[in-house]
């Protein structure tokens, strides 16, 4: 995959260096409102910040004369194969940045051999959208548009479901911009009419948009009902308490993903790579523990499952790559930093990442 950075057709790549450069690159492109509903986490964007610097105060120690020519990133994620411990994590409304949205950035995502998470608030219905995918689940009040949800998603490697949304995060940035989704972007999944999402100043049409549809009171019943109802495998996303993590694990969930939604829910919530170890503690034998919120860097995946994952998610970086149409080279630039990693950590493969050691340097 690392030749097809920087090749290919429309997707000839924005000259960037490594995953975090896509961030200034798109800031460059997107209109500031839509900017704004990326970058921007909730409150005071503490956790926002937070994902960061706790990210940056781990610190690996790295294994020398392994005798590695070529590090192998590729596994197992949630029983889908991967070339490289890594999935797309599920984002809302793709089109807002390309006009193929979902579907450019999850055909890069199957060529770079990388699961691709479909967001229960896709722009382009699941069932168009290519690769190997799993469907991500957000609780809505009408218990029939879960069932239908839940039935079209049969197809995918699996459901996860998305716990930390009771309601959205108060996205300041958003209700300043009084941000609205444009004529063009619709929930493709759902029945939503335009004036569910019209704008209103000073308003987020977002964020009342989940106020009006997302049910505020899914509880641990309806993740036992789901798993009743459905044969894929579970994942909860939006983990930070080792006790519902157990919780999880005891309803049957496959995997958790540890996250605070990138920043965007509680602000003040702890950063997910402190939040990490103690979930692996509880239920790491027994589940995939995956993770998000931050992650920007190959070294940031090393980190991440050095601390315990099995592997992380990434949001924003992917996001921002697919506004300057560069999902190829994104990818292709994420395996480089992964197996580079790997190699200046001794690693021949990802179970020698995870017998590295490290300290939180804070
Ligand atoms: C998200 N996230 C998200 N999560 C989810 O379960 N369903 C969704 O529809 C969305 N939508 C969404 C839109 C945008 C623009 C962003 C930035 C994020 C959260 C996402 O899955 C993930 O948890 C974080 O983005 C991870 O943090 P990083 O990698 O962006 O720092």
């Amino acid at each position: 995959p690392d030749s097809r950075a920087g090749v290919g057709g429309g997707r000839a790549g924005a000259g960037a260096l490594c995953l975090a450069d896509y961030e200034s690159l798109a800031g460059g492109l997107l209109s500031a409102p839509v900017g704004d509903f990326i970058s921007g986490g909730s409150g005071a964007e503490l956790t926002l910040r937070g994902n960061r610097s706790a990210l940056d105060r781990v610190r690996i120690t790295p294994r020398v004369m392994a005798g590695v020519e070529a590090a192998d990133p590729s596994g197992r994620l949630v029983g889908s194969a991967s070339e490289m411990p890594v999935a797309v994590a599920p984002m809302a409304y793709q089109r807002l940045v390309h006009p193929e949205g979902e579907l450019e950035l999850a055909q890069a995502a199957a060529d770079a051999g990388v699961p691709y998470v479909i967001s229960t608030l896709s722009s382009y219905p699941l069932e168009k959208i290519p690769g190997e995918c799993w469907f991500q689940l957000y609780w809505l009040r009408d218990r029939a548009v879960v069932e239908g949800l839940v039935d079209r998603a049969a197809g995918c490697s699996a459901l996860v479901v998305t716990v930390d949304v009771p309601v959205m995060g108060r996205r300041l940035r958003d209700v300043r911009n009084g941000f609205a989704l444009p004529d063009d972007v619709v929930a493709a999944n759902l029945q939503t009419t335009r004036e569910a999402h019209a704008a209103v100043p000073g308003v987020s049409a977002v964020a009342a948009h989940t106020a009006s549809a997302f049910s505020p009171t899914v509880s641990w019943d309806d993740l036992e009902w789901l798993k009743r109802r459905t044969e894929l495998p579970l994942v909860v996303k939006g983990i930070l308490d080792p006790r519902d993590a157990r919780r999880a694990a005891e309803i049957g969930a496959t995997a958790v993903v540890v996250s605070n939604h990138g920043g965007r829910q509680l602000d003040g919530a702890v950063a997910s790579i402190d939040a990490l170890p103690e979930v692996v503690d509880a239920v790491g034998n027994d589940i995939d523990v995956l993770m998000d919120s931050g992650i920007r860097s190959g070294t940031d995946v090393l980190k991440a499952l050095a601390v315990g994952a099995s592997g992380v998610l990434i949001g924003r970086p992917l996001l921002w790559a697919l506004a300057v149409d560069a999902c190829d080279e994104a990818f292709g630039l994420l395996r480089t930093e992964v197996t580079d990693a790997m190699l200046l950590a001794g690693c021949a493969d990802l179970a020698a990442v995870k017998g590295l050691t490290w300290r939180n340097d804070g």
